[in-house]
């Protein structure tokens, strides 16, 4: 047995003298390491010995291999030639750092804001069933927003919950997290949503949405303008004002749509203007002359909602909102195009690199 493996060692040690090149030893490690190698084929005798033996030819078998093994992983990284030519202080070559998207930037800001106020974030999937989308937030049969044209619907086998479909909002998250989850909650949820619009300036089929809620006993619409209130005032800033203008969604009663004062002009009153023109100047470029920029939908949880997610209606209530992200990324730094947002280029995108 000695002489096989001293003839193998110096056979190995001759072809090692022999190899120059990494591929060259790539091949010895497949010839000497390799499964049908004769090493392997000399470990697969040992059980044939008895059990004393088996040690000794063991240890001696391993102590070859690691050999092998130590000496053959050494040349593989290949000779370094050029070594007398290597100039350690020579500049590498630039290379550009990556930095977050401004979409990115402008989530975490508006999630962070909502947890510092105990809100947990919970995301939600993009694939929807219509149940949760639409029947559980109460938006019947005939509305628009259900219609081919309005929503995303995938070819998959529906199931008890109806048929599948991209999610037209971040409110499916309601239902889903009020469905498992006990009041009192509090949660926000940030995600992309689907529409087939036709893209322009204003339009993209996918946005992203931040949906809030909370549920518990004694929440009122005071309580859902104090948090939309600290939000203004710590993503914009804090001479802001908030309009709140009756509106309609299925799912909130009453419910709001809101805008902010805007923050550029400061609804400040143009010299001469007449009374109804109560702010600066009709040129503002931000609010267009309006005074006043939109930014969200909200109310009170419709207690229908309630109870569709098995929460006991009579005994909680509920706000919520809704928010666009690439709107309220757009008005914060005067991007004029929804565009720009997904078409990666990097002019565009390293002016927000932080
Ligand atoms: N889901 C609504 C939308 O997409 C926004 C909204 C959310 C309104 C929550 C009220 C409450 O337009």
């Amino acid at each position: 047995m000695e002489e096989k493996i001293k003839s193998l060692e110096k056979a190995f040690e001759e072809d090692c003298q022999k190899a120059a090149t990494p591929k060259e030893f790539e091949f010895l490690r497949i010839k000497y390491l390799g499964r049908s190698s004769r090493l392997s084929q000399f470990f697969s005798q040992l059980p044939n010995l008895i059990p004393q033996e088996r040690g000794i030819w063991g240890k001696r078998l391993n102590c070859l291999k690691q050999k092998m093994t130590a000496l053959l992983a050494n040349e593989a990284r290949g000779p370094l030639k050029d070594e007398e030519n290597f100039d350690l202080t020579f500049p590498s070559s630039p290379f550009q750092l990556g930095s977050r998207h401004i979409l990115t930037t402008v989530n975490q800001k508006i999630c962070s804001i909502f947890e510092n106020l105990g809100f947990a974030v919970a995301e939600g999937g993009e694939i929807e069933d219509e149940w949760h989308n639409f029947t559980a937030l109460n938006i019947p049969l005939e509305h628009p927003s259900r219609d081919v044209f309005d929503t995303f619907y995938l070819d998959i086998k529906e199931k008890n919950n109806g048929k599948y479909l991209l999610r037209s909002h971040t409110s499916p998250s309601q239902t889903r997290i009020m469905k498992i989850g006990k009041p009192p909650l509090a949660v926000i949820s940030p995600g992309r949503v689907y529409r087939p619009d036709e893209v322009d300036a204003t339009h993209s089929f996918m946005f992203h949405q931040i949906e809030g809620f909370a549920v518990g006993e004694d929440l009122n619409f005071a309580h859902l303008k104090g948090v939309l209130l600290h939000f203004a005032h710590k993503f914009f800033t804090p001479e802001i004002t908030l309009r709140f203008r009756p509106h309609f969604f299925p799912f909130t009663e009453p419910s709001a749509e809101v805008d902010i004062s805007c923050f550029v002009c400061r609804r400040k009153k143009e010299k001469g203007a007449s009374r109804d023109t109560l702010h600066a100047s009709r040129k503002c470029s931000v609010c267009k002359g309006k005074g006043w920029l939109e930014v969200l939908g909200c109310g009170m949880i419709h207690p229908q909602v309630l109870d569709n997610c098995e929460i006991d209606s009579k005994k909680y209530k509920g706000f919520a909102f809704g928010m666009g992200v690439e709107r309220i990324a757009m008005l914060k730094y005067g991007i004029g195009d929804i565009r720009l947002f997904y078409e990666n280029d990097v002019r565009f995108l390293e002016q927000f690199s932080i």
